[in-house]
């Protein structure tokens, strides 16, 4: 049987939230709107017209959901800062509450012995900064530092721990090429140049908080994939390649020094119009660890469209695949595979898994949600981790998206990851078999 002791005495166990999703409270104690409240408002884009209203209220229950971390026997929590509770408008004046806030919530995990992890960027961008251009203006690297100093100069004395960005793949390939996120944006120039500034900000902003801490523990949280060719034919496998660079390899490798992926996809040189000079040098910084976020299988195929990429997934609904609620291929064997790809880079020092989670349709019967699902696919995952771990794999941390059950961006309030459930009429929080099982094995 698996037991704690054998991830090592330092291993980090934690979950991860974010202020969109949890918070509630848009507009409360000066805080500014921001691209998802914008996006938000209109309810006929979310799932089954859910409405986010106050989410799962962590704005204001944040002592009792940090209390039920502290209970399941973690020793790490991760939360993201609303830039627009700090930065109404994304610049100029700051918003003491919104200081104020974070500050009492960091202390708060301080007191229940956990250690804050703090992401700086979780998607949800000051709406008046999109209405300059949002993350295609290329001044976005100046607001974001300057974010970022405010950020470590007031929390800097409890909090060593900072993940720059959250999934910037999931943020510009969904906000700003397929225009499913907000602020809804198309097309392939949108992206890069978004990307391109978004990768900027990574590296520049790893270094501000550098300069302002030296001792800081910094990283960022890469969402990836495993990826398998439909077949063995070399059209399919040139295809999984072309997928793999673009989902695993894109913002992570500038960032290592070692330049966007051209060599598996020449035609995406387009993104050096982008370019100022000094820019290969500006995308690089040597980050403390790298967090993995892996949720889900890619099977690839060869095809036409779209450009640059020629390659598509094959839908998970239409192949034999174990779908999560979102209709998400899991496959908890990926992990390992994946652990293994990055181990091949000697510049990255150490290896966190920020995020990892699943979504089933959960049904609280008398005061019990028997999500035994969800147990065993955390079980698997651990395993996969260990199984790296033994193969010299510097994997240090696990962090289990997520806490309580929360809003999904576009899904809405439908799939459920938490470890608590939520009855979002009352806001009661019931602790699932997972999060009892997690319970007892960290114990
Ligand atoms: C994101 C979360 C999201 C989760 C589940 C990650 O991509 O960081 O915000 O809720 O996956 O889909």
């Amino acid at each position: 049987m698996m037991k704690r002791e054998q991830f090592g005495a330092n291993f980090k166990w934690g979950v991860t939230i974010s202020a969109f999703q949890n918070e509630g409270a848009a507009s409360a104690d000066g805080k500014g709107p921001s691209i998802w409240d914008t996006f938000t408002e209109n309810i006929e884009q979310i799932k089954n017209n859910d409405r986010i209203g106050e989410a799962s209220q962590f704005y204001t229950r944040y002592e009792d959901d940090i209390a039920l971390a502290r209970q399941l026997g973690l020793n790490t929590f991760r939360f993201s800062i609303s830039w627009s509770r700090i930065l109404p408008f994304g610049i100029g004046k700051i918003n003491q509450s919104g200081i104020d806030y974070y500050n009492r919530v960091i202390d708060c995990c301080l007191s229940n012995g956990l250690m804050p992890f703090v992401t700086l960027y979780h998607w949800d961008l000051p709406q008046a900064l999109e209405d300059k251009g949002g993350w295609t203006n290329r001044d976005i690297v100046e607001w974001f530092t300057n974010y970022i100093e405010i950020c470590v100069t007031n929390f800097g004395k409890l909090v060593t721990n900072w993940i720059v960005m959250n999934e910037p793949m999931s943020f510009t390939g969904l906000g700003y090429f397929m225009g499913y996120h907000a602020p809804q944006r198309t097309g392939i120039n949108t992206f890069l140049k978004a990307a391109h500034h978004t990768v900027l900000c990574m590296a520049l902003g790893g270094a501000k908080i550098r300069e302002l801490q030296p001792h800081a523990n910094i990283g960022v949280a890469l969402s990836c994939s495993y990826i398998q060719p439909v077949n063995q034919s070399p059209k399919n496998r040139r295809a999984a390649k072309r997928i793999e660079a673009m989902l695993n390899r894109f913002y992570l490798e500038p960032l290592l020094g070692l330049g966007y992926p051209f060599d598996v996809m020449p035609a995406l040189s387009i993104i050096k119009s982008f370019f100022k000079d000094g820019d290969k040098q500006r995308m690089v910084f040597d980050f403390d660890f790298i967090g993995i976020q892996y949720y889900f299988r890619v099977v690839a195929k060869h095809s036409l469209t779209p450009p640059i990429l020629f390659a598509k997934e094959i839908e998970p609904t239409t192949r034999k695949a174990k779908l999560n609620s979102m209709d998400l291929d899991v496959y908890p064997k990926g992990l390992y595979k994946l652990l293994k790809f990055y181990s091949r880079y000697p510049q990255i020092k150490e290896l966190l898994i920020t995020e990892s989670g699943v979504c089933y349709p959960d049904y609280l019967v008398r005061d019990h949600v028997y999500d035994v699902r969800r147990t065993r696919y955390h079980q698997k995952m651990l395993k996969q981790v260990l199984k790296a771990q033994r193969k010299g794999i510097n994997i240090n941390g696990y962090f289990i998206w997520t806490l309580v059950d929360n809003f999904e961006w576009r899904e809405g309030f439908e799939p459920r990851f938490g470890l608590v459930h939520v009855d979002f009429e009352t806001q009661k929080r019931t602790i699932k078999h997972s999060g009892r099982w997690l319970n007892a094995f960290l114990k």
